[in-house]
């Protein structure tokens, strides 16, 4: 399974590395948020609680079975249920026409992984159903503020448009904006942003 040995043992601390506040972009997005939720590579449940606190029901999954432990935890305090799942992405397989939202934060994938499993979103999505997501853009690769340093796994614009060909794209911009989403997401940064809708 791909890096699971090395993001297992980024989380083992008791420390949440991206902190236990939702994402920023995704907050500001909330009320387009609509349940059942798919949220790609959830990590330590920061942002499936927030969506279970809006009353949603929420699906996470990550590679690491450690960070999925921490994500329940943080449910149980907040009096939240969270669903997860231990997947590979890159052999993952969505439930056709089951999400009317798929979430992707700080998601970032090489495009041998996006390519297959792109499509196969597109295709969990509802009628009407969007996909949120926010990653570190090329333009992040000089900065050390987060994110990986390997340019085939940040976004674009274009890759954007070439990797969700079906979706209506409502908002796709690049923004430079002060992160501060725990300790490995700290300071100015270069991100896209981008609200994708079903519109079949
Ligand atoms: C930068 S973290 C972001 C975590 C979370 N989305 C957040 O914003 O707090 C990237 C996450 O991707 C997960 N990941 C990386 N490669 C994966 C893969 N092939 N399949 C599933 N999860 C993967 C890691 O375990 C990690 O939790």
């Amino acid at each position: 399974m791909y890096d699971q040995k090395y993001w297992n043992q980024r989380y083992t601390n008791e420390a949440y590395l991206y902190g236990t506040d939702a994402n920023t972009f995704l907050i500001e997005n909330a009320e387009l948020l609509r349940g059942p939720v798919l949220s790609l590579s959830e990590g330590e449940g920061r942002n499936a609680v927030f969506v279970a606190s809006r009353g949603l029901s929420v699906l996470g999954v990550d590679c690491s079975e450690v960070a999925l432990e921490k994500a329940h935890a943080l449910a149980k305090s907040r009096g939240v249920v969270i669903e997860t799942e231990v997947v590979d992405l890159a052999e993952f397989q969505p439930k056709e026409q089951r999400y009317n939202t798929v979430i992707s934060i700080s998601a970032h994938l090489p495009s041998s992984i996006r390519y297959r499993l792109y499509p196969l979103i597109e295709e969990s999505l509802k009628p009407g159903g969007i996909v949120l997501l926010e990653a570190y853009s090329e333009a992040q690769l000089s900065r050390h503020t987060g994110g990986p340093k390997d340019i085939d796994m940040l976004m674009s614009i274009e890759k954007i448009k070439k990797e969700f060909p079906s979706l209506n794209h409502q908002l796709l911009i690049e923004t430079d904006r002060k992160v501060s989403e725990g300790e490995a997401h700290s300071g100015m940064a270069s991100v896209v942003q981008y609200v994708g809708r079903n519109e079949a």
